[in-house]
């Protein structure tokens, strides 16, 4: 197992005025996952490359156990990549292609043999050593892929965008595979991606990352409940702002005062700044409860399992999701009262001041 650091890392493309990455600062400990979150062009594939030596980072530092590999040859490292598009190679059977590792490193062929057997069960795919790679479904090739990634026994598994080609079964599928293969051999696991859920399902801390600048590094339950800015709410499906000032751990907006849960030591919410609170969060219908504003129903659409409001908080709007299981339903130009639960509520500073 080994620990990662990223310190102050930055890649500056020559001919592009921003840089891709700018420093960057991870701490990652053994034997986790951690997924690099962000936009398409925020730098994820960027600072993957630059882990695993395929271009040179402009300045910082990445450490393995403490020591410095930005110097090491790519295949020094125990550094490996597993790319979105597989780069498989074509004219090679599976089992030459999971193969090719140890083939390169002059290991004995039938040690070579027993590994690729081993590896082929471990991403569920006994029986088709001998296949072509074209003769494979997406889902299978990315786990073969996957396969010749870990037969070298890598320190670091690094995955772009893995499931970004396959189709939603295929998806749940390899999402779990990938979870169980990385808990069984305990590697430490750098996962790429610009889709919320699956960073939230898979990884045990989540690096959210804008425009080659780190936001916040935090477990997938603190990116919800207290997320650093507006922009990053945003991104993770967030819609209610109402500006505010915060005093203590109390907000006054324009329609009223609300008391909030204040966060850990490191997570310090504005002082001016944005009242927030996810629409499956929000109470309705429960006049005495804390933090409860009478508002009034604008719309409402049924959407089965649930009930999505938009709700007339003064002259704002914002929006609730009330589940089909809760009795009691509103009808649109009906008041109703309207609860932010204290520890769903949270500050953030707005985009303007990011
Ligand atoms: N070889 C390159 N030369 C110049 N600019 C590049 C190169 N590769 C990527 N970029 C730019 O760097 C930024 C980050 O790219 P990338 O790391 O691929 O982002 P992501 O993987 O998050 O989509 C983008 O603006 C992209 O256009
Ligand atoms: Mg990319």
């Amino acid at each position: 197992m080994t620990h990662v650091r990223i310190n102050n890392l930055t890649k500056a493309y020559s001919g592009v005025d921003a840089p891709a990455v700018a420093d960057l600062d991870l701490d990652i400990p053994s034997g986790r996952l951690i997924a690099l979150l962000g936009p398409s062009g925020c730098g994820k594939t960027t600072t993957l490359k630059m882990i695993a030596g395929l271009i040179r980072p402009t300045a910082g530092d990445i450490t393995f156990d403490g020591d410095s590999i930005v110097r090491i040859p790519p295949e020094k490292r125990g550094a490996v990549m597993v790319f979105q598009n597989y780069l498989l190679f074509p004219y090679m059977s599976v089992g030459q292609n999971v193969g090719f590792g140890l083939k390169m490193a002059g290991v004995d062929p039938k040690t070579i043999d027993q590994r690729v057997k081993e590896m082929l069960n471990l991403v569920r795919l006994p029986d088709i050593s001998d296949r072509r790679p074209k003769q494979l479904s997406g889902g299978q090739q990315q786990r073969v892929a996957l396969a010749r990634a870990l037969i070298t026994k890598p320190r670091v598994l690094l995955l772009d965008e893995p499931l970004s080609n396959l189709d939603a079964h295929l998806r749940d599928e390899m999402r779990e595979l990938i979870l169980s293969v990385q808990r069984d051999l305990g590697i430490t696991t750098i996962f790429v991606t610009h889709d919320q859920e699956e960073a939230v399902l898979l990884a045990d801390r989540i690096a959210m990352i804008f425009d080659g600048r780190l936001q916040q590094f935090a477990s997938p339950d603190v990116f919800y409940r207290h997320p650093a800015s507006e922009r990053i709410a945003r991104f993770l499906g967030g819609v209610n702002f109402l500006p505010g000032k915060r005093q203590g751990d109390t907000v006054e907006t324009d329609v009223g005062s609300f008391r909030f849960a204040p966060g850990g030591e490191d997570e310090r919410p504005p002082e001016d700044g944005l009242l927030t609170i996810r629409p499956e969060q929000i109470v309705l219908g429960q006049p005495t409860a804390e933090n409860t504003v009478q508002g009034r129903v604008v719309s409402r659409i049924f959407v089965g399992t649930y009930t999505r409001y938009r709700l007339a908080l003064g002259s704002h709007q914002i929006e609730a999701v009330r589940s089909a299981d809760v009795a009691g339903d509103f009808a649109e130009g009906q008041d109703v009262p309207i609860g932010f639960p204290a520890d769903r509520v949270w500050m953030v500073r707005p985009d303007q001041a990011a």
